[in-house]
């Protein structure tokens, strides 16, 4: 499989490449895409930017594996004390306090609270917005479309959920018809992000879109200026990428989540390989 095919399945495009008779260095009908696209197909149905995206993809993959950049400065954000509510939990009463949880509204109209999944000892934590509908009735994180297209971006960067990776949420139950989240929200379920960072103990925190930044780093983020670099919360480093949902309907800012995928394992690799010292 060339390094194209890879990463255009690995982000969720691959479906492209079943094709028959597309050779290698062409890039696809769009229309035919479209039509093949069936497993994480952008919202969009017409998608003429994926001309573009192939060739930012492809030359994004040159450049993550050779740059020898050294790691990030951590960008401190407000600093935050831990919230005390959750502090001393163990892993089963954090997930109880959780499902029992009526410190918002948001308890009212849940099927199930969402605390997390995954290794409890993961070097990398994921941190998205908050449970969808799907969410809501399995009582797992990501298991919808969005789900999907994040377990591909995991996939291009050698991840997989469950291992070395925790999969949660800036807040563990969902918005009614999954609507934006306010600040008293994210505020109230911050202590139990904070107690599941602390049991974890990641060594690199991705957050997905911009609620999920600002809950985390305590302060105002956008993501398109925030991207590229490391954020500090209490020593460990942050990075923040694309909501995987925003992805599906802005499938030109795949590319870019992609880079930021590379960056967060860069840094994961170059901390890991003591330069993250200086
Ligand atoms: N979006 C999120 O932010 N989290 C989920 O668990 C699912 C969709």
């Amino acid at each position: 499989m060339s390094v194209r095919e890879s990463i255009l399945r690995e982000m969720g495009l691959g479906p492209i490449w079943r094709l028959r008779d597309a050779p290698d260095t062409e890039v696809p009908d769009v229309e035919a895409v479209a039509d093949a696209a069936v497993d994480v197909a952008p919202d969009t149905p017409a998608n003429p930017p994926l001309r573009r995206l192939s060739s930012e993809m492809l030359s994004m993959a040159r450049n993550a594996d050779v740059a020898a950049e050294a790691p990030a400065a951590l960008t401190s954000a407000e600093s935050r004390e831990p919230p005390a509510a959750a502090a001393d939990l163990d892993w089963d009463a954090l997930t109880q306090a959780i499902q029992a949880c009526r410190d918002c509204s948001l308890c009212e109209q849940r099927t199930h609270a969402v605390p997390g999944i995954g290794d409890h000892q993961a070097d990398w934590l994921i941190v998205g917005e908050g449970p969808g509908a799907e969410e809501d009735v399995q009582g797992q994180p990501f298991v919808g479309k969005a789900g999907k297209l994040l377990d591909a971006m995991l996939s291009a960067i050698g991840l997989a959920r469950g291992e070395n990776v925790y999969l949660t949420n800036a807040v563990k139950c969902r918005p009614p018809m999954s609507r934006p989240l306010d600040a008293s929200e994210l505020a109230a379920c911050f202590p139990y992000l904070s107690r599941q960072i602390e049991l974890i103990k990641p060594r690199l925190i991705v957050v997905l879109g911009r609620p999920a930044a600002q809950a985390l780093l305590n302060t105002d983020i956008r993501i398109a200026s925030a991207r590229g670099r490391c954020f500090d919360y209490r020593g460990i480093p942050v990075v923040v990428t694309y909501h995987p949902a925003y992805l599906l309907r802005n499938p030109l800012d795949k590319a870019k989540a992609w880079e930021d995928l590379c960056f967060a394992r860069r840094q994961m690799r170059d901390r890991s390989s003591g330069n993250g010292d200086t």
